[in-house]
C-alpha cells in the first residue's frame, strides 16, 4: 500500500528531551547539576517511561505531565538534589525542547511531497502545544493526536487507533517513526509501516516485532514515502 500518513512519536523523535538538563547545566550557578546531568537525564527518561508502563497495565492513568514530574523527582533524589529552584526550571525546559537538528527541513520536504504529518504521543496535549509552538513546526503538521484521549500510554493499540479514526486510512497506509525501540516494535505489532531511528546505535528491541526500517535520523524519511 502506498503511504498516505507519516506519523511521528515525539519525545526523542522530534523533539530532543535531554536538553532540558542540558541547557539547565550550561547556566550560571548550576555546577552540581553540571556534574550529573547526563545521568540525571537518562534516569529521568528512563522513570518517566518506567511509570507510563506500570500505568497502563495497572489502569492507573495520569496525564504524562504528572509522570513527567515524577520521573524528575526521583532522579533528582538519586542525584542528590534537593533544589526547588531547579526543578521548576528543569520542568519549564520540557514545554520548549528544541526539535532536532534536521527535523524542519524534514518536515517541509513531506509537505512539498503531499504527504500528511501528525503526531502520535504519550504527551499531554498542552505539553505537546507547547513543544509544536517553541519549535515551530505546527505549521507542517496535519495533525497532533495524543494518548489523553484514550486514556492509557503507548505501546496499547487503543493508542495506534487513534491514527486511522483521525486519517480514515488502513495500518499499511501510515509510515509510524520512532527513536523508542519498544514503541516501533508496537506500532510495528500494529501494522503500520515502521521507521526506527537508532541515534544511539543501541541493539534491537527483543518484543512484539520489528520495524522494517532501522535510521540514524530523520533525515532519510521522506525517501521512504
Ligand atoms: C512520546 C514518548 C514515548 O512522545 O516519547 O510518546
Amino acid at each position: 500500500m502506498a503511504i498516505k500518513v507519516c506519523v511521528f512519536d515525539a519525545y526523542g523523535t522530534l523533539f530532543d528531551v535531554a536538553a532540558a538538563a542540558r541547557v539547565a547545566a550550561e547556566e550560571p550557578g548550576r555546577g552540581a547539576l553540571a556534574e550529573v546531568w547526563p545521568q540525571l537525564a537518562a534516569d529521568w527518561r528512563a522513570k518517566q517511561l518506567e511509570y507510563s508502563w506500570l500505568r497502563a497495565v495497572t489502569g492507573d492513568y495520569v496525564p504524562f505531565w504528572q509522570v513527567t514530574k515524577d520521573g524528575l523527582d526521583w532522579a533528582m533524589e538519586r542525584a542528590g538534589l534537593d533544589d526547588m529552584e531547579l526543578r521548576e526550571r528543569l520542568l519549564a525546559l520540557y514545554w520548549e525542547l528544541p526539535a532536532y537538528r534536521e527535523v524542519p527541513m524534514m518536515l517541509a520536504r513531506l509537505r512539498a511531497q503531499g504527504i500528511g504529518a501528525a503526531i502520535l504521543s504519550n504527551g499531554n496535549r498542552d505539553m505537546l502545544n507547547g513543544a509544536v509552538d517553541s519549535a515551530g513546526i505546527g505549521e507542517f503538521l496535519h495533525a497532533v493526536l495524543s494518548v489523553e484521549q484514550v486514556g492509557i500510554f503507548k505501546p496499547a493499540r487503543a493508542v495506534y487507533d487513534l491514527v486511522g479514526a483521525e486519517f480514515g486510512c488502513a495500518p499499511d497506509e501510515v509510515l509510524f517513526v520512532s527513536s523508542n525501540g519498544w514503541d516501533a516494535a508496537g506500532a510495528a505489532a500494529y501494522g503500520f509501516e515502521t521507521a526506527w531511528v537508532n541515534r544511539m546505535g543501541l541493539p534491537m528491541d527483543r518484543l512484539m516485532a520489528q520495524p522494517k526500517h532501522v535510521l540514524t535520523d530523520l533525515t532519510t524519511i521522506p525517501e521512504l514515502v
